[in-house]
């Protein structure tokens, strides 16, 4: 048996921020209505020549060279987003030519819960032996399928990417066990109408504003309250650990109020449970490695900590997943990390100052040889 080990992460958020307070100079809304129902304070938002295929490639570079994977070591590219560039071609393809990498890639679509989904399918390239190393992304510019005069969409979502790179290993760390769900009857609550084959882009899309999310927030709180806690139970049953042995939960960052009522059903302290959405809103499939990176950064996650992930989305769908994480510090960057910045500062001057020597020494008799070929 293979594990995947998460061997290295990264994330993207775009700079431009967005506040409750801009917020409240384009809609009817209050900085004090958005947090006291979200929890959120402000989200970023992609600007001008950011997409989902830039941000995936700028989280996707940093979680390679934390792993200290070369893309070209790369089996396999999963890319989990609902706001791919285009239709056609999949951006987990255009992902794999920019970060050049040579092997298969494909893109993900279910919701917010897509990079778990994505995780747990990594896993299993993994685990058959198929493949030893794999990116899995999440990435999304919800943005630019919000319509900026809907108070009850547009408050919520934000824009990001974040990334793993999975490592087969023989020790027991990676994905644990995972739940994927899915309950289409629920579709409606949550869609974009316009745009896909059943309503094609026209302008009957654009005189109905069908280009953008429409959401039943009621019938999304009430069906994410139903399946969260009840899906990290049977992910965690389905390890063999018990939720004394989980040591953060990671929730889909949606709603503080989602996040509070999953946390008491499951008995678990809010100090256990990590909470990012009052920076970044909900960044749907991006929302979770976004999460997990800062988790780790943060230092919330120890070497070997065991953490859970769970999420709800569009479909409707859920996913839930028991992560181990092994060694926190990859070894051949442990000890160029430990060198103190200045002395590194020193180190790189020397190096520079060296090869200029040399270059100076080198120069009369690059010189001479020319003259004496003429
Ligand atoms: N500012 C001020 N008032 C608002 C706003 C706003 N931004 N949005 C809605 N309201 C109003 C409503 O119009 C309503 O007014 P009314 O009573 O006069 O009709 C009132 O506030 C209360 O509305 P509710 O919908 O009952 O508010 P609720 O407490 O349910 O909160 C919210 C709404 C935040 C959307 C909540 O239902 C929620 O978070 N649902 C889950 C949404 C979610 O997580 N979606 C993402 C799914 S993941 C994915 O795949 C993309």
């Amino acid at each position: 048996m293979k594990y995947g080990r998460i061997a290295g992460w990264g994330k993207y958020a775009p700079p431009k921020v967005l506040t409750n307070f801009d917020l409240e100079k384009m809609v009817h809304t209050s900085d004090e209505w958005i947090v006291t129902r979200t929890g959120i304070r402000e989200r970023r938002i992609a600007g001008e020549g950011e997409t989902t295929l830039t941000m995936s490639v700028a989280a996707a570079r940093q979680a390679l060279e934390r792993a200290g994977v070369r893309p070209s070591d790369l089996d396999l590219i999963l890319v989990a987003t609902s706001s791919p560039d285009y239709l056609l071609p999949p951006v987990s393809s255009m992902i794999q030519d920019r970060l050049g990498a040579r092997c298969g890639a494909f893109t993900l679509v279910a919701g917010c819960t897509g990079f778990v989904y994505g995780l747990a399918t990594a896993q299993q390239f993994i685990a058959s032996g198929a493949y030893r190393t794999i990116l899995v992304i999440g990435a999304e510019i919800i943005s630019r399928n919000i319509d900026w005069t809907d108070r009850n969409t547009c408050v919520l979502f934000g824009d990001g990417a974040g990334a793993v790179v999975l490592q087969a290993s023989d020790a027991p760390t990676g994905v644990l066990s995972f739940v994927l769900g899915s309950d289409g009857a629920g579709a409606k609550h949550l869609m974009v109408p316009g745009g896909g084959v059943a309503m094609p882009f026209s302008q009957r899309v654009v005189d109905e504003g069908a280009q953008y999310i429409r959401m039943n927030g009621r019938e999304v709180f009430k069906f994410a309250t139903r399946v969260l806690a009840q899906a990290a139970i049977e992910a965690v049953e389905q390890s063999g650990l018990t939720l004394n042995d989980v040591d953060l939960l990671i929730p889909h960052q949606a709603n503080m109020r989602i996040i509070e009522v999953a946390a008491r059903q499951l008995g678990m302290p809010m100090d256990k449970v990590f909470v990012n959405l009052d920076r970044y809103g909900n960044t749907s499939a991006a929302s979770i490695p976004i999460a997990l990176v800062e988790a780790i950064q943060q230092g919330r996650c120890a070497d070997n900590s065991t953490v859970l992930l769970v999420g709800f989305g569009a479909g409707l769908t859920w996913a839930s997943a028991v992560v181990k994480l092994g060694t926190l510090e990859p070894a051949r960057y442990a000890l160029w990390r430990s060198i103190p910045i200045r002395a590194k500062a020193r180190a790189r001057a020397a190096v520079g100052a060296l090869s200029m020597r040399v270059g100076a020494m080198l120069l009369p008799l690059a010189q001479r040889a020319r003259v004496t070929r003429r």
